[in-house]
């Protein structure tokens, strides 16, 4: 058996949970002045320090049910100040930054004994709010507010280009899968990953909407990885061709052909950016860290009219993170955890990498001309979530989720997306020529006091050079939703939770644990149904439905932010959230899932099956 802290260290995650932190709002013109170094200073940037700041400060670590609690736990402190732990609890706590630095090691990450005092290590950090956690109790959290308290990004150098997958196009694709060495750093050995035709993330398949498309996935994984089995996320396919976790696999040496018509109820599907990635029962994370994800794009001529950026200017990106050890080779969190199945998710122990990635690559920049861009963005992470801004302040004009365009456009300061979420904006680089922007995550800014925090990372850079780009623009209707009548009445209710076994506790829906066997479910082919998502536990969860075009009716009783007004698979569930979605049921009969995207929580049990049936 391994220790607990064995545990923590094997999976890398010194940060995880962590992440659930008091996202105090930000201000993005304040950033100019938190030792962002390409970040252009906005003119009218102020960082004035409050001189009501004490130059020092002292946190006390107080008995607690889990093990203690910071007081206060959020804290202010003068820029250069002193910064006191006192532990007077009969455990041993950290004092742990959920920011990390360029080296991917916390800003800050002091051990304190049982009874003793420590000095924190702050006087060198600029200004910000910086979250914290103890990595032996990561429910334990507060915040550090130094100086003007801008977010805190330390920007890593950008030394390699952004990259794009090859792109496949054909009505018939053939993927092997295999081991593969991959370029990850600019500089040092090629990382062996597994992969889809031996890149990470495997080819972007590219297709127009509509046209059926047949994809041959060849399993020449190396046999101790089993049988995979791969899901076109948020696509509508037979059920055999959906990805079933434990049915339908493909075993080592063997293939398997997929159908993926592109169509519901024989309209094509709204082009957007999804994604395709393995699936298998217990072992999705797993088998998503070592590399088993793509992109899949489908565009539509008729959005042509439209105007908006395309072509090169037109730019997908994959964000994830994984953790490497020496010669750039990727850690592997799960290696110890094979014969413990059953506890692979506890609250806090989720896989997170110490390093951000973007179309695989470590901190790439892309050149890009002044004129309009449009980045389809998906967050490919196992656990992370992130909040997207730009480094000079400028907004994004959301266009899009990862399911089709929004009706209308939205312009936002900083963009959420959890594990599987995608968002398609349109970024505005005129006037910025010879400037570089950089792409940040920065702590949660929607007042989310107790939800799953965000990364905060400088993830690449844009560098506006040469020529003016041809004209574009971002016109005010965008798409059309298809509003059929949704019953009033909700006809399911499904549970997000953790619940108490015989051998510890688990992450649930309604109480139970994900067995292939057991139908949760039954839905008439044909017909539209209302269905509320609830989380009742004290953790985000980000739950993703199957196979339909689903639409957001509700958010925690309100309509639903104008972000979540077109069609979308995953929605972020904060503690004690609850959404209401509706979907018809078009084509296809058979089992589909519906489960938390956290693939640590998935593997653990979070997840569920509605059969679609031609009579109930
Ligand atoms: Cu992207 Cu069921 O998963
Ligand atoms: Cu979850």
């Amino acid at each position: 058996m391994l220790s607990l802290s064995g545990r923590i260290a094997g999976r890398v995650a010194a940060t995880t949970a962590a992440l659930a932190l008091a996202a105090t709002a930000v201000v993005l013109d304040s950033q100019a002045s938190s030792g962002v170094p390409d970040a252009p200073r906005p003119a009218a940037a102020t960082s004035v320090a409050d001189t009501t700041q004490p130059s020092t400060a002292t946190i006390t670590i107080q008995p607690a049910t889990f093990g203690g609690r910071f007081t206060p736990r959020n804290q202010e402190l003068a820029p250069g100040g002193t910064l006191t732990v006192v532990n007077t609890t009969a455990f041993t706590h950290t004092f742990t930054s959920v920011a990390v630095g360029n080296d991917g090691r916390p800003l800050f990450n002091v051990r304190i004994p049982a009874g003793t005092t420590r000095t924190i290590p702050v006087a060198g950090l600029s200004d910000g709010v910086y979250s914290y956690y103890c990595a032996i109790h990561p429910g334990m959290t507060g915040t550090l507010t130094i100086g003007s308290g801008g977010p805190v990004v330390s920007a890593p150098k950008f030394r390699q280009p952004l990259v794009q997958p090859p792109r496949l196009h054909g009505q018939h694709i053939r993927i092997v899968m295999r081991r593969a060495k991959v370029r990850v750093f600019p500089h040092g050995p090629r990382t062996p990953m597994l992969t889809f035709g031996g890149t990470f993330p495997g080819p972007t398949i590219v297709r127009r909407t509509g046209e059926d498309t047949k994809v041959t996935f060849v399993n020449r994984l190396p046999r101790r990885y089993g049988a995979v089995t791969i899901h076109q996320h948020a696509g509508h396919q037979q059920s055999r061709y959906d990805g079933q976790p434990a049915s339908f696999l493909i075993r080592h040496g063997k293939k398997r052909t997929y159908d993926y018509p592109l169509t519901d109820a024989s309209k094509p599907l709204p082009a957007a950016l999804r994604f395709y990635h393995d699936h298998r029962m217990d072992k999705t994370a797993r088998n998503n860290w070592l590399g088993l994800q793509g992109m899949f794009l489908t565009t539509d001529p008729r959005e042509k009219r439209l105007g908006l950026p395309h072509g090169r200017y037109d730019i997908p990106l994959a964000i994830t993170d994984r953790s490497f050890g020496k010669h750039n080779r990727l850690r592997n969190p799960f290696k110890h955890m094979a014969h413990m199945p059953n506890m692979n998710a506890a609250p806090g122990m989720e896989t997170v990498g110490d390093r951000v990635l973007v179309n695989g690559r470590f901190a790439p920049y892309q050149r890009v001309r002044p004129g309009l861009y449009r980045l389809q963005i998906l967050n490919s992470s196992l656990f992370s979530s992130y909040d997207f801004a730009l480094s000079d302040g400028r907004p994004f004009r959301q266009i899009g989720t990862g399911s089709g365009l929004l009706p209308h456009p939205v312009v936002r300061q900083d963009i959420l997306l959890g594990p599987a979420q995608r968002a398609d904006v349109v970024v505005d680089f005129r006037g910025l020529r010879h400037k570089n922007v950089m792409l940040l995550s920065i702590p949660r800014t929607d007042g989310s006091t107790d939800g799953t925090g965000t990364r905060t990372a400088a993830l690449m850079q844009f560098r506006v050079r040469g020529q003016a780009a041809p004209k574009a623009r971002v016109p005010l209707r965008l798409a059309r939703i298809q509003h059929y009548k949704v019953p009033r009445r909700v006809s399911k209710t499904w549970r997000f939770g953790l619940s108490k076994g015989r051998h510890g506790s688990y992450w649930s829906i309604n109480g139970k644990r994900y067995n292939p066997k057991r139908v949760d479910h039954r839905v008439r082919l044909g017909s539209t149904e209302r269905w509320k998502l609830v989380n009742t536990s004290h953790f985000t969860h980000y739950v993703h439905l199957h196979e339909e075009l689903w639409r957001t009716l509700e958010r925690d009783g309100r309509r639903p932010p104008p972000w979540e007004r077109g069609y979308e698979d995953t929605w972020k569930l904060d503690p004690g959230e609850s959404v209401e979605v509706a979907a018809r049921f078009t084509d296809f009969t058979g089992d589909f899932m519906i489960h938390c995207h956290m693939l640590d929580h998935e593997d653990d049990g979070m997840m569920a099956t509605f059969k679609v049936v031609r009579r109930r």
